[in-house]
């Protein structure tokens, strides 16, 4: 899926500035989180909490490679529209009925950009008292000052462009890449 000609014909003709994270370096990498979470949680109900849409991919991959008990649960939050700048306003779709409270709560989010979908739920989660709340994220582009929650693990640094692909969308779009790439804008 990486030569040219393959990558251009999944996505529609929609030109690439180029593949910021190849399949096998995700796929890699994803592993060793799954076994750095593996070794950080000791004991007790581990539930894995995934923002939606755009960490489903990456919740599938990375649960596989978590080798101890869990529970995977969602949420729904929304910031953004059908453009590639944050509207400002987050809303929480979808509320889970599971109990958090006393459980080790791992809340998984494809990317952190502005930070302010991740400030909202660390506030709504913190206040269901969880045992512990940690933040799991793929990417992290580090614009937000003063995040609530930094995250305990984290896949890559990102560049500060738009990026798509394994969950990330653009107008709902190309989330079903197996790599990542920058859309020219
Ligand atoms: P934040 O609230 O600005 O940190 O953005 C939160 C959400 O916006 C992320 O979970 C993504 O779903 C989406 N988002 C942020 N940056 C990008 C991007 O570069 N590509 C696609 N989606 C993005
Ligand atoms: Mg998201």
């Amino acid at each position: 899926m990486s030569d040219l000609a393959s990558v251009a014909k999944v996505m529609g003709g929609r030109a690439v500035r180029r593949i910021a994270f190849d399949a096998e370096t995700i796929q890699r990498r994803v592993a060793q989180m799954g076994a750095e979470i593996t070794a950080a949680y000791p004991e007790g109900d581990l539930l894995v909490l995934g923002l939606l849409k755009g960490s489903f991919i990456f919740l599938g991959d990375l649960v596989r490679h978590i080798g101890r008990p869990l529970q995977v649960d969602f949420l729904v939050a929304s910031s953004y529209g059908n453009g590639t700048v944050s509207s400002g306003e987050v809303r929480l779709v979808y509320d889970p009925e599971t109990r958090l409270d006393g459980r080790h709560i791992l809340l998984v989010e494809d990317i952190i950009d502005s930070g302010r979908t991740l400030n909202r739920m660390a506030e709504l989660l913190g206040a269901r008292h969880p045992r512990s709340l940690a933040l799991c994220a793929l990417l992290h582009k580090h614009l937000a000052p003063g995040l609530k929650l930094e995250p305990r693990f984290l896949g890559f640094d990102a560049p500060r462009e738009f990026l798509v692909g394994y969950g990330l969308d653009h107008a709902e779009n190309f989330r079903h890449l197996p790599f990542i790439a920058s859309l020219v804008e």
